[in-house]
């Protein structure tokens, strides 16, 4: 039988370009020392690159946003309306990362900042901005700190604000710290965030190209997806676009935590065999154990037994195919110890807590499905309650404000539909008394 390989081609080979291998490469002056804001000097100073050239070349690269729903980056850019001087327009980066499973973003605040500045900048000059606001999860404290320092340092340095290097293209940059909750994390409800409103979702349309923060025409992209845009200057689309996937190109960082030897983040190619990431990247299985199940993409995700990931990559349609989908690229591995239905307890529990409130099918819906997976987890469910879970889910997809009921549903259906033997099993044990033994009478 041929090896199979992915579409990551040479991986073991593969040179970090998100998280390079340079120390103190968090320092402005390490930055600029290698190649740190040549790719903004480059656009503004090279008659070649007008706005449009560069948002061209973003639509080139390939590259999709890497948030979540992995929309393509030069599309949602050409989305802003064309350009009146009386009308201010925004960006913002979102670094909330609060989806469990999901830490990548916060290696790029902390390890390469000046890349996720220097990104911004050229989205700012690409869709003609008036600032751009860079909004991180409130707990990462200290890369905050840092982070405000290094700001300052790039302002000084003539990379941010009025006429920058000379080219006539003004435009600010503010870091805004996090509130606090994972709602914060969509698009809408962080730019009501910023506006210093309580973080609810709004209703769509408007759409924030059309009607964002302040009322302006706004983008919103996620950390990564930002700090991919220098290189993708720098080197060209095409570049971009050779790595990895061939539809859903480029380097990624892949997040791998749960039951495996060498939890982290990794930067690789997308188009990655899901079985190398887990045995050879992070080391395999902790104590030889065998693979149950994994996460692909952040807890929203579903749900892949050991039996369906067999030649799936780390990419949109490979994951589709196999049931599932890329999301953030936080992998979540368990191992063949792990109780599902406790799993999916933990994961309920955390939706109806962030659950806004807003909409009553997500506030009373995660409620009601942390409930009754609790009542099963602790053994006084019935098989009713299988079908009463999957009710539920079919009445909170697509019926909400903002997507924050279906990423609560997916893992109740998924989980159920493809571990159901153990959600049966805890509720069979329920019905009979204590003592008793289980025969298929009882059951
Ligand atoms: C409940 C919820 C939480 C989210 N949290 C985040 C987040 O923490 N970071 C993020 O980049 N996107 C998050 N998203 C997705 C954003 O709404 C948006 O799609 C993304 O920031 C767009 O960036 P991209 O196109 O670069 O992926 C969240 C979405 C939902 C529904
Ligand atoms: S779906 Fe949930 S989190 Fe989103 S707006 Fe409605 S209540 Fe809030």
């Amino acid at each position: 039988m041929e090896p199979k390989t992915g579409k990551a081609g040479d991986w073991r080979n593969y040179e970090r370009v998100l998280l390079p291998k340079v120390k103190d490469l968090h320092l402005l002056e390490v930055y600029e020392a290698n190649g740190g804001y040549k790719a903004l000097r480059e656009i503004l100073t090279n008659d070649k690159w007008d706005p449009t050239a560069v948002t061209n070349e973003v639509k080139k690269s390939g590259l999709k946003g890497r948030g979540g729903a992995g929309f393509p980056t030069g599309l949602k850019w050409s989305f802003m309306p064309p350009i009146n001087p009386d009308i201010p327009r925004y960006l913002c980066c979102n670094g909330d990362e609060s989806e469990p499973g999901t830490f990548k973003d916060r290696q790029l605040l902390e390890y390469n900042p000046h890349a996720v500045f220097e990104g911004m900048l050229i989205a700012s000059y690409a869709m003609s901005l008036a600032g751009s606001y860079l909004y991180i999860r409130g707990e990462y404290a200290d890369w905050i700190t840092h982070m405000e320092g290094e700001l300052k340092k790039a302002y000084a340095k003539g990379y941010i604000g009025k006429d920058i290097m000379g080219s006539g293209f003004s435009t600010e940059l503010y870091i805004h710290k996090g509130a606090g909750a994972y709602i914060c994390g969509e698009e809408s409800s962080l730019m009501n965030s910023l506006e210093g409103k309580r973080a609810y979702p709004r209703v769509k349309p408007p759409f924030p190209a059309q009607k964002g923060i302040w009322g302006y025409p706004t983008t919103i992209n996620n950390v990564e997806t930002l700090a991919a845009v220098p290189e993708i200057i720098n080197r060209g689309g095409e570049w971009f676009a050779g790595i990895g996937a061939p539809t859903h190109a480029g380097p990624v960082l892949y997040g791998i935590s749960g039951h495996v030897n060498r939890p982290g983040v990794y930067e690789y190619p997308t188009g990655m065999l899901i079985s190398d990431l887990i045995y050879e990247v992070a080391g395999g299985i902790r104590g030889g154990k065998k693979l149950k199940a994994l996460v692909p993409g952040g807890s929203s995700t579903p749900v892949l037994r050991a039996d369906m990931i067999d030649g799936v990559t780390m990419d949109a349609d490979s994951l589709r195919e196999a049931g599932s989908m890329m999301g953030t690229s936080g992998m979540l591995v368990m191992d063949e110890d792990t109780d599902m239905v406790s799993f999916l307890r933990r994961i309920t529990h955390f939706y109806h807590h962030e659950s806004c409130g807003q909409c009553t099918p997500c506030r009373e819906g995660t409620g009601w499905l942390e409930n009754i997976v609790t009542r099963i987890d602790e053994g006084e469910g019935n098989l009713r309650d299988l079908d009463l879970l999957i009710d539920l889910c079919s009445e909170m997809e697509g019926r909400t404000v903002c997507a924050l009921a279906d990423a609560a549903a997916w893992p109740v259906r998924y989980t159920i539909d493809r571990f159901r033997d153990e959600f049966e099993a805890k509720c069979k044990a329920s019905l009979v008394p204590s003592g008793v033994e289980l025969t298929e009478a009882t059951a």
